[in-house]
């Protein structure tokens, strides 16, 4: 399988960063503009609401304001997939393609993810994916819209999200794609190489499985490298779940 070799997961270019949609709680037209107000940052009616079901978050994710990215991004992009799922996959951000679809990893980096599930046999339609952070986070570039590293302000303030998806899902293994799902889960900041491949407890009925990002190999130039590294990606996916399988404690 060829990784891709040029680009990174994100910093695709596009012609719609001036694009309007409508919000689906109000039915105004909003999009990305700065017209948008510090007002209405409060008004968010998921400001900390009881959820009842993983249908109603994906509806508050789009009206969330519990910190600013929502004023530069298309839309919330909640988890999707199977409710009871035994493996959940968190990423960092929704990309630029995420942000216009309203789907995480569909876009380049979920293409990486995609193949690597394939090959590590595990169907994607069985598991749950979603992201660290809702909205996407970006710097302009002309037309490009850039990918920009969410803080740690905003990874804690989105961590809310992921804890009521967690709720519902109570999956047995998360896989933590990358050092900010892995930091948004666990709660501080880690080293990819100190856990990697191995099962960090989390809950009694959880463990938590840290890997790469999908986009770290698409970023990385040596093809022999690249390759090296998507199998390892792979044999990191394959232990989680045979990890399952040999009947991880639930
Ligand atoms: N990168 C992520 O971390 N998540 C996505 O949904 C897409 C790209």
């Amino acid at each position: 399988m060829r990784v891709g070799a040029t680009g990174t997961a994100s910093a695709v270019g596009h012609s719609s960063c001036s694009m309007a949609t409508r919000d689906t709680r109000t039915g105004d037209l909003v999009g990305p503009s700065s017209a948008r107000t510090g007002a209405d940052e409060q008004s968010g009616a998921a400001l900390g609401r009881h959820l009842n079901s993983l249908a109603e978050l994906r509806d508050a994710v789009n009206a969330c304001r519990r910190c600013s990215l929502w004023r530069n991004a298309t839309q919330g992009v909640p988890g999707e997939g199977t409710e009871h799922a035994e493996m959940m996959f968190i990423g960092e951000q929704p990309g630029d393609a995420e942000d216009l679809a309203g789907h995480p990893f569909v876009g380049p980096a979920g293409a990486i993810l995609d193949h690597a599930l394939i090959d590590a046999g595990i169907d994607r339609r069985k598991v749950f994916v979603t992201n660290a952070v809702k909205h996407f986070k970006f710097e302009p570039r002309g037309r490009r819209r850039l990918h920009a590293k969410p803080n740690a302000t905003e990874i804690e303030a989105c961590r809310w999200w992921l804890t009521e998806e967690l709720k519902f899902v109570t999956p047995k293994v998360i896989v933590a794609l990358g050092a900010t799902a892995a930091r948004s889960v666990l709660g501080h900041t880690v080293t990819i190489s100190a856990l990697r491949g191995l099962p960090t407890p989390f809950t009694s009925e959880t463990h938590v499985w840290v890997t790469v990002h999908p986009s770290y190999l698409l970023r990385i130039p040596d093809d022999a490298q690249r390759r090296a590294e998507y199998a390892r990606f792979v044999s990191d996916l394959k232990g989680a779940k045979e990890w399952i399988a040999r009947g991880a404690p639930r």
